[in-house]
């Protein structure tokens, strides 16, 4: 049996790090495993320009505690999007991607884009230099299903995009589906997929166990068995379009236990010793690597890592609870559950 494994320093292609009390509280988190993390843009309010992007990218270094910690930043995308300010982010090295959230999907998406026809001019450009288009890809149409409408996105945006523009690179980012899964398979080079550990490792019945769980609530929501055993597949498979990207998504108990509760859960202070907790179980440590620390950076065209991380096999506890000053407490995915694998110092 294998006791330790050297990986490679993995990156986290899709992260939530916030601002402020909560970003001081997260970001070394994420640091300590991860050599760089792909910056989502829905803070409040969003990050839409060159200037509010190349700002948060400092907050973020100082915050980290990590001097080698590189984050990546990302634009989001409106209706009013200025295709020259993408193009200027790219040139100065400050954006390394475009996010679109559909309006309304989820948490901070108010902003986002309401009809597809206002970003062709975005995607023009994404095409012709090469950035990528980070998606979430849910429908909003309150007629369909929650459970749809990933699924129903597929065929109603995605598909006829990537047709529109043939050479867009694409990440559908935190798939959740067998349709997903199959679809980016199909896609070819240019289309990929983020899969979180969260959706490797609960399925819809962990929302509603013995009572309603607002801390396994995220969008896209959970699906049921056959769809995590698809991404579980898939994640192992070793293939080049599946990559890691946790989408660790913070918020305080008090916004998650409520009424009406935020989505999101929050992986950060556990995220590598999930994965490879869940790669272990599959058989499948030989794949990690390729998901964690390789895949990525080829999609993104970006050099690997040079240095590594260790993770021995050893019973490790997740964290009960994250201080986050005033932000609040937040709960890891798996609170007080013990993994069998801990990154070592
Ligand atoms: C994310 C958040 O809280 O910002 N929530 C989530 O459930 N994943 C937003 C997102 O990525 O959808
Ligand atoms: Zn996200």
């Amino acid at each position: 049996m294998t006791d330790s494994i050297t990986l490679r320093r993995p990156d986290d292609w899709h992260v939530h790090l916030r601002d402020g009390p909560m970003l001081a509280a997260v970001a070394p988190l994420t640091a300590r495993a991860f050599g760089r993390a792909i910056v989502m843009p829905n803070l409040a309010p969003p990050v839409t320009t060159v200037q509010a992007a190349t700002d948060y990218r400092e907050r973020i270094k100082a915050a980290s505690g990590a001097a080698d910690f590189m984050p990546l930043m990302t634009c989001y995308l409106t209706d009013e999007t200025d295709a020259a300010e993408v193009r200027l982010g790219f040139k100065e090295a400050v954006f390394t991607a475009v996010k679109l959230y559909p309006a309304g999907a989820t948490t901070n998406s108010a902003d986002g884009v309401t009809d597809m026809t206002r970003i062709a001019p975005v995607l023009e450009t994404l095409q012709d230099i090469g950035m990528p288009l980070l998606v979430h890809g849910e429908v909003t149409d309150p007629d369909i299903d929650i459970f749809d409408r990933e699924a129903v996105f597929i065929d109603r945006v995605l598909g006829p995009m990537l047709a529109d523009f043939p050479a867009l690179k694409v990440v559908f980012e935190h798939i959740t589906t067998t349709q997903a899964v199959g679809f980016v398979r199909a896609g070819g080079p240019r289309l990929a997929a983020t899969i979180t550990p969260h959706h490797l490792i609960i399925n819809r019945n962990a929302m509603f166990r013995g009572g309603i769980r607002p801390h396994m609530y995220c969008l896209p929501v959970a699906k049921r068995e056959a769809h995590r055993l698809a991404l579980l597949e898939a994640a192992t498979s070793g293939e080049a379009c599946f990559f890691l990207g946790t989408d660790s998504a913070p918020h305080g108990i008090a916004e998650k236990q409520s009424a009406c509760g935020c989505a999101g859960i929050f992986s950060a202070a556990s995220a590598i010793e999930l994965y490879t907790h869940v790669f272990d179980r599959e058989k499948a440590l030989g794949q990690l690597e390729a998901f964690a620390s390789k895949n990525g950076p080829a999609f993104y065209g970006l050099a690997e890592n040079t240095d590594t991380i260790t993770l021995t096999r050893q019973d490790w506890t997740v964290p009960e609870a994250i201080d986050a000053g005033a932000a609040g407490t937040v709960r890891p995915f798996m609170a007080g559950e013990t993994l069998g694998w801990q990154l070592a110092d």
